[in-house]
This record gives C-alpha cells, structure tokens and sequence, in this order.
C-alpha cells in the first residue's frame, strides 16, 4: 500500500511551518529518543528525500558548494546511503591536489571517509555494484595518494584509506607518519592502578567513541598517533574502544605495533549485537577475527560484550563462544543491567568487568549493580563521568547550551538529556559551585572531583574520559584526578545537592544500567 503522504492535521502544519529549524530539530530528537520505533520511518524518509533532490553533476562540485556537498554526504551516511555516497567522497577526493583545499577541510574529510567505511562494514556488499563501487573508491584514493607522494606533501586522506583498504583486505600504501617515531623515553607510571585479571591497569582508560564522526572534530593520523604517545608517557595506557567507533581499533593497532613498550599497552574493545542474529561460533569467532586484524594483535586484552535484546537469551551462548575461544583475553560485558549480569554469572561464564554510564548526574549503578559487582568481583568501567565536558570550569557560570552550536558534541547532545532527567541547569550550576569550591580546596579542577567522585566506589575499576584524540587533550589535568582524596565535608556538600535531584526516579525511569538503550 502506498504511504500517505499528503495530508498532515491543520494545526501541526501550523507548528511545523512556524517553528525555527533550531526547534525541530530538538522536537524530532525527542521523538526518536522518546520512540525508538520511529528511526526506521525517519530514516526511509530521509532516503527517499535525499534520492529525490540532486546536488548536479560529481564535476559541478565548487569551492562555494563544498560545505553542502558534505552535509549532503553525512546525511547520506546517516540514513543508510552509505554505497552511494562513495561517488560524492570519491569526487571529493579526486579534485583534492587540483583545487588546493584548506587542510581543516581535508581532514573532516578524511574522517568522513572514515565514517563511510565504518557504515559500509556494518552493511557489507551486498551485491556486484557495491562491490565495484567500494573498489574503485579505493582506487580514487590510492590515486591521489600517488599524487602526494612524489611531492613528499603529506596525503590527507590517510585515516579514509587505511579504513577502506582494511575493509577490502587491499593492501594500504607506505604511508608516512612523519611526526611518529617509536623511538621513546619510558612511559611514567600510572598514577592510581586496578587490578583486572592478571593486569595492574591505570584507573583513568581514555575513551575513542570521539573518533568514531567528524561531528567531534578530525585530526590528522600523525596528530592522533602524537596524542596516542603523550597520552601513554604519561601513565594513561589503556584504551577503550568498539568494533563501531569508527578508525579506532585500527589507529590503535597502528600505534601497538610501532610502539616500543607495547606490552604495557591495554586495549578494551566491544563486539556490539544491536540488531538480531543467530549466534554460531562462525559468528563469534568471524567477530573476535575481526577485532583481531584491525588491532594487529593474536589476543584482545579485554573483549566486551553489548547485547540489546534480552528476550533473545542467545547472549549465553555468545558469551560462552567467546570464553572458549583463545584470542580473548578477558571478557567483560557492556551496558548490562545487573539481573542480566547476574544470569551470565550463574550460567558460569567468569566476566571481569561491565562497562555503564557512571557519574555525579546519573548513579543507578549504586542502586543494585554495586553490590553484585563487590561480591563477584566485576570492576565496572564508566562512561559519561565528566558528561562528555559539562562537568568542567568551562561551563560554569554559563547558559543552557544551544544543543546545535558548532561547538557542542553528539556526546554533550546525550548527556544534556541525563541532566535534564537528574534535574535541570540551575541545579546542575549549583552542583557546579559545589564541586568548583572543593577543588579549589584541592587544588583540583571540577573535572578531577567529579572523576574522584565516582573512583571512590570500590566496585569501579576505572573511569573511561573520552578524548577527542588529535583535537583536544586533558592528559595534566586528569593526573591531577590521582593522588588526594575527599573528606567528609566534600561529602556532604556533594549529597546536599545530588539530594535535591531526581536521581532515585532515574532509575525508576529509565531502568537499571544500560536501559537508556533498550
Ligand atoms: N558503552 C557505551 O555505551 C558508551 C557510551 C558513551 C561513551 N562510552 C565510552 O566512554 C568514553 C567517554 O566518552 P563520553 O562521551 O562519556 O565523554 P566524557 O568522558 O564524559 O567527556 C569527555 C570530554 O570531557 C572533556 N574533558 C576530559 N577531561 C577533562 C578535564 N580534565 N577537564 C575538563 N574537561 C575534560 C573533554 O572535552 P573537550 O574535548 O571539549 O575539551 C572530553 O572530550 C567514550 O570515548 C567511549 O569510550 C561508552
């Protein structure tokens, strides 16, 4: 049956017309967080609008058209069009050297590509024309890279193809890393350490989901590969990813394999199962030998495992498939609430960590998932900690942020949300000053007292920071989240204000940990 695609209730072609695109977007966004069912209708719209209007001819990209040429391509990238885009990219990519772009404009390229690749892996060819367009965006850019080479400029699109060639399983050519040498003094020892398994683990791991868009900002490899470097001099070695964030795991086994201390390196990785799947051990070990390639290792240090469909109970298996399997190291799983870790333990599979959203705005892990960590051992690993930056000096004494400034991230986007659902700005402002008096009491920033904060529950691990790798960096600063503690007045100034928010109902709301996905 055709869709109906004319008429719309009177008054909400009112609103629609009248509202400022600001607000649209903020009402679909809450929508589909509200309606998760609603992604695929947007998603099939999306499409069909994108297929309907035309940009013009590949050639008639100008210097003037770039920036909507690019929008055009995230869209597409966003909604499933990921083969189709590669013609944009690939056009992109040709005309690079000829018409000289600026090198920021190169590198949110690059990452574009990046992201392009991470789409097509989820989706893989399925039919010739896919493949033929996946090959020959590949030979686009080995072209141009053999367009830079001879001129000793460095290629811009390194990160775009060593994602694509990996895909292929084609071969990527010498890249250069010029500012990259493995040649360096020892690492500092980490500040504050954990015990996972048989490894001693700094308790801060620096998080790559910022890796996984442009919409974090892009660097170039050689920028990312220096972060990689000052990151683990300094104590911070381990590293968490996902086989979804992007380049990340492939940076990473990048930087291990020309690292000179590897072995003090840590690398944590998710095999996520979002949609459903029968779960065989072809899958699972298909999977494991995926993550295996493209971090360049025989075992991964600790493997976590993201199920979404509890009703499917296949997740045993899966986690069963992946303890007898040689190349995982430790197994963990992630955004488990604790009815369903406490499954996986009583079916006798040993799981060392859980991987949640942990901090000062949303702390359902101390409702129940605390005491069954404590008693069998599992270290949970946290995300959301600092609020993807709201929990800094940066943003005290400020305005709500506007949700689609250019400056505000798909993380902040996220966590805006769980602060609304703990409270609101004004509170959360309070809690600000708060936490900005004990630092200044310590000689720490707010970021270091939120940190410590959730470091003070035995049953956590490690605080996961995400670092927008090659873009920002906070390495000083967040050694300065070791080696102090709170007293009992911090304490208490703390609770004074978590007590006046919602973070009971939070859990009554949204569920244990991890429900905020299902
Ligand atoms: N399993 C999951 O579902 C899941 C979900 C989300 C995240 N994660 C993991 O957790 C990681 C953490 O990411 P997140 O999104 O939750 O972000 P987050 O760690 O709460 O925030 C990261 C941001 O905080 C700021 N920051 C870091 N250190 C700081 C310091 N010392 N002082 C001031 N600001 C500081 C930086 O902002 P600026 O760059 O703007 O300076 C950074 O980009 C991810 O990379 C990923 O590995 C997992």
């Amino acid at each position: 049956m055709a869709p109906k695609l004319a008429h719309v209730n009177m008054m909400t072609d009112t609103v629609v017309a009248n509202l400022p695109p600001e607000a649209l977007r903020s009402i679909i966004r809450s929508l589909l967080a509200s309606q998760p069912g609603f992604t695929i209708a947007f998603e099939e719209n999306t499409r069909a609008y994108l297929q309907s209007t035309s940009i013009g001819g590949l050639s008639q990209i100008s210097r003037e058209s770039l920036g909507a040429a690019q929008t055009r391509i995230r869209c597409m990238l966003g909604c499933g069009l990921c083969y189709e885009s590669l013609p944009v990219l690939g056009s992109l990519v040709e005309n690079a050297k000829a018409m000289d772009y600026e090198g920021e404009f190169l590198q949110s390229i690059d990452a574009d590509i990046v992201q392009a690749a991470t789409a097509v892996q989820k989706s893989l060819p399925r039919s010739t024309d896919e493949k033929t367009m996946l090959n020959t965006f590949y030979d686009t850019l080995t072209t141009c890279h053999n367009q830079y080479s001879p001129i000793n400029q460095d290629f811009p699109f390194e990160r775009g193809l060593m994602a694509i060639a990996n895909l292929l399983g084609r071969p990527t050519p010498t890249l250069q890393t010029k500012t990259f040498t493995s040649d360096i003094t020892l690492d500092l020892p980490p500040a504050e350490t954990f015990q996972l398994g048989s490894r001693q683990l700094p308790r801060l791991f620096s998080g790559l989901w910022q890796l996984s868009s442009p919409a974090w900002g892009a660097a170039s490899i050689s920028k990312i590969l220096q972060q990689f470097t000052q990151y683990t001099q300094n104590g911070f070695t381990a590293f968490d990813m996902a086989d979804h964030y992007g380049d990340a795991e492939i940076i990473f086994g990048r930087f291990r394999s020309s690292y000179l201390h590897r072995k003090t390196l840590f690398a944590a990785t998710k095999f996520c199962v979002f949609q459903p799947m029968t779960i065989t051990s072809d899958v699972v070990q298909a999977n494991v030998a995926e993550r295996c390639r493209r971090l360049q290792v025989d075992q991964i240090d600790l493997l976590q495992f993201h199920w979404q469909s509890y009703e499917d109970s296949q997740y045993i298996n899966a986690l069963k498939y992946l303890e007898q399997d040689d190349r995982v190291g430790m197994l963990g799983l992630c955004n488990f609430d604790t009815e369903h870790m406490q499954r996986v333990i009583d079916s006798g599979v040993t799981i060392y960590s859980n991987q949640v959203q942990f901090s000062l705005i949303d702390s359902r892990p101390v409702v129940k998932m605390g005491a069954v960590c404590e008693k069998h051992n599992v270290k949970l690993l946290t995300y959301g900690t600092l609020c993807g930056g709201f929990l800094a000096e940066k943003w005290l004494g400020k305005a709500e942020p506007r949700l689609y400034d250019s400056d505000i991230t798909p993380s902040q986007r996220k966590y805006y949300t769980m602060i609304l659902s703990w409270g609101n700005w004004v509170l959360f402002q309070e809690l600000l000053e708060t936490l900005y008096s004990i630092g200044r009491k310590h000689n720490v920033s707010i970021s270091n007292v939120a940190t410590r904060w959730v470091l003070d529950f035995a049953y956590v691990g490690a605080v996961i920071v995400g670092a927008r790798m090659g873009v920002s960096e906070h390495v000083d600063e967040n050694r300065a989240s070791f080696g102090w503690s709170m007293d009992k007045a911090d304490q208490e100034a703390i609770e004074v204000v978590l007590k006046r928010s919602r973070r009971l109902e939070m859990f009554e709301v949204m569920g244990d940990c991890g429900g905020e996905y299902r």
